[in-house]
């Protein structure tokens, strides 16, 4: 596995530098250059533009690129002045605080700095990736430290991404139990998972439904970090843990299908979301809920047309059964109110429609909170897990009223996918006596082109998780 940056903080006045650490410089170009200056490396990073230009978006695609040019020139050490960047930037609209930048800065450029290589051979020569930063110009030790916290918190999504990249053969819903355990391991998280026979003794007939084409059996996974006081109400998440997707019976075109092993990303997030507030010692109670199933064809498989019984006590018509994610999900929504919750959140990769109304630049999210929806609008630009919201109109759920059960599990036209899909969820949610926000994050599944991240999933929305914990 690839060891993540050390950063080195120097205070004073500067030292002479190592022939062998590149000193990095933004320039107003869009190409980057390498170039020697008194025998010492110095690599110019284009912005681009001008730097008063810049926004919070440019700002993290060029921490980001920082990494992607070094790694690009094989160079293993550099060296930022963050005193030199912040008077770069002083004459910019943004008004980032210096610890905030720092935090930004150290997030970015560890996210970039990774990649999935768990599954391929070491090249003789070893990997080739940024290992040191010398870091010079914190005028504070609270600078140092958001440098270290932004370490923190991209470690904590890189390890999600790990997971979520994980091929579907080796993250079953028990291994991925598993790997809830070894998220949490040393943690002050208690971890409960529930096997079949209690998800069926407790009632969750759509996790039954979903599982049993599978000869994996399904796996309900429980996080309770309690950081905050014993009264206090708990922010419940939830994320959708489909292991692998094919459809079920309703199998997936093959174009469809490769990528079904992140199918669950959003439990990822959320178990990832839990350890990284405990890691940070977040002053807040937080429960994670990961339902866990494969969803196979098989003679065992849930038919389309079968009526499941959910534990809401509500019947679902199942017309698809590659509509799963809503189901399972459906069950972790009912079961949170044990926990009497102040919010809860889903997050899911739950449909391709997300994808078609927005791209891949942001999340849906749904909430009839408009309050929350701003917030939540703020802490995506904040933390650079963008999203967008839809909406939550009673006139849609005319598409999801069931003919043999209660509810059905897709709409009636093939039209707004993404909001029926929420619209099903809700009917669930209803019954919360709290906020309830869904965010379907299939849009943000995998890194796209430009972002300066490596193929594979890029570890949303943990951030904003953490913002949601910390300031709702
Ligand atoms: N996991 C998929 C959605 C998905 C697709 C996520 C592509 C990420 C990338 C989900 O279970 C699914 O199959 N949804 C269907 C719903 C349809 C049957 C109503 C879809 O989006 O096609
Ligand atoms: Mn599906
Ligand atoms: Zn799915």
């Amino acid at each position: 596995m690839l060891k993540p940056i050390t950063f080195h903080f120097e205070t004073g006045a500067k030292k002479a530098l190592d022939p062998d650490v590149a000193r990095i410089r933004l320039a107003h170009a869009k190409e980057s250059l390498l170039i020697r200056e008194d025998g010492l490396g110095v690599l110019e990073v284009g912005a681009g533009g001008e730097m008063k230009d810049i926004t919070r978006r440019k700002l993290v695609l060029l921490a980001r690129k920082i990494v992607s040019v070094v790694k690009a020139h094989h160079i293993e050490r550099v060296h930022i002045d963050v005193a030199d960047l912040f008077r770069q930037l002083g004459d910019s609209h943004l008004h980032l605080k210096e610890e905030e930048l720092a935090e930004l800065i150290s997030t970015h450029m560890e996210l970039a700095n990774f990649e999935f290589v768990v599954y391929k051979s070491e090249p003789k020569e070893g990997w080739k990736f940024l290992r040191d930063v010398f870091v010079t110009g914190c005028k504070t030790k609270t600078v140092q430290k958001a440098f270290l916290r932004g370490q923190v918190i991209a470690k904590e999504i890189n390890a999600c991404r790990s997971l979520a990249n994980t091929p579907g053969g080796d993250m079953t819903p028990a291994l991925l139990a598993g790997a809830a355990r070894n998220a949490v391991r040393g943690l002050p998280v208690k971890i409960t998972v529930l096997g079949e026979r209690e998800i069926k003794k407790v009632g969750m007939g759509g996790i039954l439904g979903v599982s049993c084409g599978s000869d994996e059996k399904p796996q309900f996974i429980i996080l309770e970090y309690r950081g905050g006081t014993s009264n206090e109400k708990p922010v419940v998440m939830v994320g959708k843990g489909v292991t692998f997707d094919t459809g079920g019976l309703n199998l997936k075109p093959s174009d469809a299908i490769y990528e079904m092993h992140m199918d669950m990303s959003g439990g990822a997030a959320v178990i990832h979301a839990v350890a990284l507030a405990a890691r940070l010692g977040i002053k807040r109670n937080i429960i994670g809920l990961v339902p866990a199933v494969e969803n196979m064809p098989s003679g065992s498989s849930y038919h389309p047309g079968d009526v499941l019984q959910s534990l809401s006590g509500r019947t679902i018509e199942v017309l698809n059964t590659d509509a799963e994610g809503r189901i399972i999900l459906a069950d972790a929504i009912t079961y949170a109110k044990r926990y009497k919750p102040r919010l809860v959140v889903d997050v899911a990769t739950l449909t391709g429609a997300a994808m078609a109304a927005l791209g891949q630049r942001c999340s849906a999210i749904f909430t009839e909170d408009e309050t929350l929806e701003h917030k939540l609008r703020v802490w995506g630009e904040e933390s650079g897990d963008y999203v967008w919201p839809l909406p939550l109109w009673e006139e849609y759920d005319e598409e999801i009223k069931g003919t043999f059960g209660d509810i059905a599990n897709v709409g009636k036209t093939r039209y707004g996918g993404a909001i029926t899909a929420a619209k099903f969820l809700h009917a669930f949610a209803k019954d919360l006596a709290c906020p309830w926000v869904h965010i379907d994050m299939a849009p943000r599944m995998t890194s796209i082109e430009g972002e300066y991240l490596a193929k594979g999933a890029v570890g949303v929305p943990v951030r904003l998780l953490l913002k949601i914990v910390e300031d709702f």
